[in-house]
């Protein structure tokens, strides 16, 4: 269920990291009934962040489960050796990172050819005007708000700057077309504030698949960002 604040569409995505892989077509069933927008799937290679999770054959598994929106957040090292397996696997969106390629321009083109929307993320130290001469070619940005590489870690609060400059250089760009997405550390307690910042899509892990039951963190979800929550 898309809300709305100040005039911009907020989608929640949560990031199957979190949730129990043996329960794993369960619980993206769960999140979906309980309001989720699209999900996040977090894809690591051991050399890009010290972490490995999975690659395309479980997209193919969770691609039957759901029918709402994928996308991958390839934490991986050449990106552009998955992007064809991604696409055959139905996957809506890829998000590459700045730091991982060093031919972004190339790799956001080819997603664009494989008839996928493309994104950049960009790690906490990585500056926003990373994303100036790419914003044609992508439909978000990722401002990660923690280290990539694991879920549950605490939010870096140096972001709310980012994210407002991040916000200021789309507007000044006339990039309205671009999401702004966050990723990491993002929970009921502070996603008003971020939201007051610029963001409008929200990647949640251990929030939504840790500790309380899916429904009642969405209804906490919606209550922060509801006028006066
Ligand atoms: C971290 C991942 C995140 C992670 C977020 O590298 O990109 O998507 O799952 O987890 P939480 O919401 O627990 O910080
Ligand atoms: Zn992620």
């Amino acid at each position: 269920m898309a809300i709305s604040r100040d005039g911009r569409d907020l989608l929640i995505a949560p990031s199957i990291l979190s949730a129990d892989f043996l329960r794993l077509g369960e619980q993206v069933r769960e999140a979906a009934e309980a309001g989720a927008d699209l999900f996040h799937l977090d894809m690591m290679d051991g050399h890009f962040v010290p972490n490995l999770t999975f690659g395309p054959p479980v997209v193919e598994g969770l691609r039957k489960v759901t029918a709402l929106p994928l996308e991958a957040h390839l934490m991986v090292l050449r990106p552009e050796i998955y992007l064809e397996e991604l696409a055959a696997a139905g996957m809506h969106r890829v998000i590459v990172h700045a730091e991982a390629t060093t031919h972004l321009h190339y790799v956001l083109g080819k997603i664009g050819s494989l008839g996928m929307k493309a994104g950049v993320a960009l790690s906490p130290a990585t500056p926003v005007g990373m994303v100036d001469d790419v914003l044609e070619m992508i439909d978000l940005v990722l401002v990660m708000t923690v280290n990539p590489g694991f879920g549950g870690q605490s939010f870096i609060s140096h972001s709310f700057k980012k994210i407002g400059a991040m916000r200021e250089l789309l507007d000044r760009n006339g990039a309205s077309h671009v999401r702004l997405e966050v990723d990491g550390g993002i929970k009921a307690g502070n996603i008003a504030r971020v939201a007051d910042c610029g963001a409008d899509t929200f990647v949640m892990g251990s929030a939504i698949f840790c500790k309380d039951p899916c429904q009642k963190v969405f209804r906490e979800i919606y209550k922060s960002l509801s006028p006066g929550g």
